[in-house]
């Protein structure tokens, strides 16, 4: 019974999205999910990316990197399974760390959480006493632990605002780091990996040798964006600030991967390109069957799509990956998270 309402339930989302087959299949996993999700008094936290018929079947919440914070702040369940990366699930755990944390893949990593270590983030402190470091949440418990506050794609302006300080460092995203000094005008201390490109005079940001982007938003371009308008003219470009600050100035919008999703539910426009992880296409256009989804699916993040139903009913039953902390490193951190959770708490 429980089979064929879940399989129900996939296919009012995903029948034009996921063949039927498929979906029967998934359905009888997901149910092995649920059941094993009630018996361990488990939650489980899905970030967006995660692929349709795992986001659409055994979820409590989804949702982007703050979000999904912040439900594993307040969640009241006994173990956190986090569909998502390992730094994702490591911030649950800072914020949680009575609770059993688990991460369905052993890896599931992330190319701006490995750009950078805690001994990088004490030389640039070292380098520039005083000014505050805000850290985007894509990074480990160490290098949070040598932060001020940490920041995500949706606060990250906000975060920096809220400094008070006319010069910040802001690590580890060359690009999300270009884009904040855009918006907020503020003498931003940022990685890159080369020399300063034209396009780049009028933000006020200095540059400190570095290479942290991501793999997945750094491969959009300019000429996606054309090429794609040049097809559709009427449609509609998001990009995440991840991206490189030609393409988001060449976009309709940037914004979080939740804020992407509440721009096409809100938007009358027919046509979206989104540039951002493929999953998340086929989610929003299994919730808008009226729009349609352009997407460039040769470019994924391998990290994310390691995440699977198969893999989330493995770690229920086998207890697995059991995600921690050191204690010290972890009350470092847990500051620095939970100085930006209060702050987006006044917004
Ligand atoms: P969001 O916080 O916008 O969901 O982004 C997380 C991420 O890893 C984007 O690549
Ligand atoms: Fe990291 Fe990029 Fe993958 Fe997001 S999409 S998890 S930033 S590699």
């Amino acid at each position: 019974m429980i089979a064929e309402n879940t399989y129900q339930k996939l296919k009012d989302k995903l029948a034009k999205v996921v063949p039927d087959v498929e979906l029967r299949q998934k359905a009888a996993i997901a149910d092995e999910v649920l059941a094993l999700k009630a018996e361990r008094n488990a939650v489980i936290l899905a970030h967006n990316y995660m692929e349709p018929a795992l986001f659409y079947s055994v979820p409590d919440y989804v949702g982007d990197s703050l979000e999904l914070s912040r439900k594993a702040a307040a969640c009241e369940q006994d173990v956190i399974v986090f569909c998502g990366v390992r730094f994702m699930a490591e911030t649950a755990k800072i914020l949680s760390p009575h609770k059993t944390v688990l991460l369905p893949a052993r890896k599931a990593g992330c190319s701006l959480a490995a750009s950078i270590t805690a001994e990088d983030v004490r030389k640039l402190k070292a380098q520039f006493p005083g000014v505050p470091v805000v850290t985007y949440v894509n990074t480990y418990a160490d290098v949070k632990a040598e932060s001020d506050i940490c920041c995500t794609s949706s606060n990250a302006s906000a975060v920096v605002e809220s400094l008070g300080t006319e010069t910040v460092i802001f690590l580890p995203d060359e690009y999300l780091a270009k884009n904040t000094a855009r918006e907020t005008g503020k003498h931003i201390i940022s990685p890159t990996r080369r020399p300063s490109a034209a396009y780049d005079t009028d933000i006020d940001y200095q540059l400190v040798g570095w290479h942290g982007r991501c793999e997945v938003h750094e491969q959009f371009t300019v000429e996606d964006i054309e090429n794609a308008r040049r097809q559709f003219p009427d449609v509609m470009v998001l990009a995440h600030p991840e991206c490189s600050p030609e393409v988001v100035a060449a976009a309709d919008y940037s914004g979080s991967t939740t804020a992407m999703i509440k721009y096409v539910q809100d938007n009358p426009a027919p046509h979206y390109l989104i540039l951002t992880e493929c999953a998340m296409g086929d989610n929003i256009a299994a919730e808008n069957p009226d729009k349609e989804m352009l997407r460039l699916c040769s470019i994924r993040c391998p990290h994310m799509n390691e995440i699977t139903l198969e893999d989330t009913r493995e770690a229920l039953r086998q207890n697995r990956y059991v995600i921690e902390v050191p204690e010290d490193i972890r009350q470092r951190a847990y500051r620095a998270v939970k100085r930006m959770i209060e702050i987006n708490a006044k917004d």
